[in-house]
C-alpha cells in the first residue's frame, strides 16, 4: 500500500477510534523479547559491556545498547510513562517493578548450532528467553514476599496480565543463514520453521497470562551497510534507494509469513490483542527519505573505520589497536551522530530511533491501527 494511502486510512480509523474514546491502557509494565535492536544491556551483562563510544549521546557512557543513545524500546518505555527496561540478565542494581527486558544482542528465534564465539549469534534464543520469563514470573512473587527492597524491585502479580508484551526478533535468523553461506532460496526454505517457533512462544506467554502483544516485523536487512559490505551484490540487485533487493526480499518473505501467523494467532488466542507493527516500512521510508528528513547519506556509518560505508566488519564500532603499548580507538564516532541513520552498520542512531518512534506511536504502521497506548483494546 502506498504510504499516503496507508496514512489516510490510518487517520480515518484513528478518528473512528477516538469517537469511541477508548481510554489509554495504562500499561503498568512492559516485557520485551528481542535481539540487539532492543537490547538494553542483556548481552553486556553476560559477555561484557559494549565498548565506547556506544552510549555517548544520551547516557554518556556505554549503557549496554548498540547505539549512541536510546533505542526504539527506550522511546516506547518513555512513551508509556515507564522507566527504561532493565535487562533480565543484569544482576546489579536492577529494578524490575515495571517489567523486564529479555532482549539480547545476536539472538535468534531458533537455536543456533554455532557458539557465539564462532558466529556471533548468541545462545539466548527465544525459547531460552521464554524460560527466563517464566521463571521470573514465578520467582518474583516469592521474592516479593521477603518485603523491604525486594517488594519494590519486582512487579506485583497483576502487572503480568496487564502488561504490554513487545517482540522484535527474527532479523538474526535470516542473517545467520547467509553467514553459513546459504543462498536466498535456502534461507527462505527455513523461514516457516522460524515463524512456527515464534508462534509457539507467543502462545506460551499467553498461557502464562499475557494479553497485549506488540509485534515488530523485521527490518530491510538489504539496507544494512553490514550486509551491503560483506555480501556479494551485483549492480542489478541494487534497488532505487540503494538497498540490496534480494536481501530485502527475504525480509519481506519473513514478514509475509509473520503476518499470516499473527492473523492465525488472533483466531486462536481469544482474549489477546495482537498488534503487528510494520517496522520494515518505517525503516525503509527513513532510508528512502533520508535527505528530506535532514539526515546525510543513509548508508554512511557514524561509528566505524574505513571502507565504502565507513564500515569494516573486522573493525566494528569501538575497535581499538595497540600503538606503542597504548590502546587507541580506531573505529570512533562521527562528529554529529544526529545527522546519521546508521550508527555502526547494523544498528541505528538515537536520532533514527527517535524518528521511528514518532512514526509507530500513533498506530500509523500498526495492524490494527491502534496507537501504542491503546494496544490492549483489540479483542479477537
Ligand atoms: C523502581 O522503579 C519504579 C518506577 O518504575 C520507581 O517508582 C521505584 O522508586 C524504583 N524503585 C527503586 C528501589 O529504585
Ligand atoms: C541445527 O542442526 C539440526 C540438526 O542437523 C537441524 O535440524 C537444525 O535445523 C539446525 N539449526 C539451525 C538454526 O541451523
Ligand atoms: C563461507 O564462505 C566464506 C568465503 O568463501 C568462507 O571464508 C567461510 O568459511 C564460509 N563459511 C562457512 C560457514 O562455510
Amino acid at each position: 500500500m502506498a504510504p499516503v494511502c496507508r496514512l489516510l486510512i490510518s487517520v480515518t480509523l484513528l478518528l473512528l477510534i477516538s469517537t469511541f474514546s477508548l481510554p489509554d491502557c495504562n500499561f503498568p509494565a512492559v516485557f520485551n523479547f528481542g535481539d540487539s535492536n532492543s537490547d538494553t544491556g542483556g548481552l553486556s551483562a553476560v559477555f561484557g559491556q559494549v565498548h565506547p563510544p556506544n552510549g555517548e549521546t544520551f547516557f554518556h557512557f556505554p549503557a549496554g545498547r548498540n547505539s549512541d543513545g536510546r533505542l526504539l524500546i527506550d522511546f516506547i518505555a518513555e512513551g508509556l510513562g515507564l522507566g527504561y527496561l532493565s535487562p533480565f540478565l543484569d544482576s546489579m542494581g536492577t529494578n524490575f517493578s515495571h517489567g523486564a527486558n529479555y532482549a539480547t544482542s545476536g539472538s535468534t528465534i531458533r537455536r543456533q548450532n554455532t557458539t557465539i564465539f564462532q558466529s556471533g549469534y548468541s545462545p539466548i534464543s527465544l525459547d531460552v528467553k521464554y524460560v527466563q520469563f517464566s521463571d521470573f514470573l514465578t520467582r518474583s512473587q516469592i521474592i516479593r514476599q521477603k518485603g523491604d527492597v525486594f517488594k519494590n524491585l519486582f512487579p506485583k502479580k497483576y502487572k503480568f496480565s496487564s502488561a504490554l508484551y513487545t517482540f522484535d526478533i527474527g532479523q538474526n535468523d535470516l542473517t545467520a543463514g547467509y553467514k553459513l553461506n546459504m543462498t536466498t532460496e535456502q534461507v527462505k526454505l527455513y523461514v516457516p520453521d522460524v515463524i512456527s517457533q515464534f508462534t509457539t512462544i507467543i502462545k506460551n506467554v499467553y498461557d502464562l497470562g499475557g494479553r497485549a502483544f506488540w509485534i515488530h516485523n523485521t527490518g530491510p536487512v538489504g539496507c544494512l551497510p553490514y550486509i551491503m559490505d560483506t555480501r556479494l551484490i551485483t549492480a542489478a540487485q541494487v534497488d532505487q534507494h540503494g538497498c540490496a533487493a534480494p536481501f530485502n526480499g527475504v525480509s519481506q518473505y519473513f514478514n509475509q509469513k509473520l503476518k499470516e501467523a499473527v492473523i492465525q494467532l488472533r483466531k486462536e488466542l481469544h482474549s489477546a490483542a495482537v498488534t503487528y507493527v510494520d517496522i520494515y516500512s518505517v525503516k525503509y521510508s527513513l532510508i528512502a527519505q533520508a535527505k528530506k528528513l535532514g539526515f546525510s547519506d543513509p548508508f554512511l556509518v557514524c561509528c566505524g573505520h574505513g571502507g565504502k560505508y565507513n564500515f569494516n566488519n573486522a573493525k566494528r564500532c569501538g575497535s581499538t589497536k595497540m600503538v606503542n603499548g597504548k590502546e587507541i580507538l580506531i573505529a570512533k564516532s562521527c562528529e554529529d551522530p544526529s545527522s546519521r541513520i546508521s550508527w555502526d552498520g547494523i544498528h541505528f542512531t538515537e536520532a533514527a530511533n527517535k524518528w521511528m518512534y514518532s512514526q509507530i506511536a500513533d498506530g500509523a504502521f500498526s495492524d490494527p491501527p491502534f496507537p501504542l497506548k491503546m494496544d490492549c483494546h483489540r479483542k479477537k
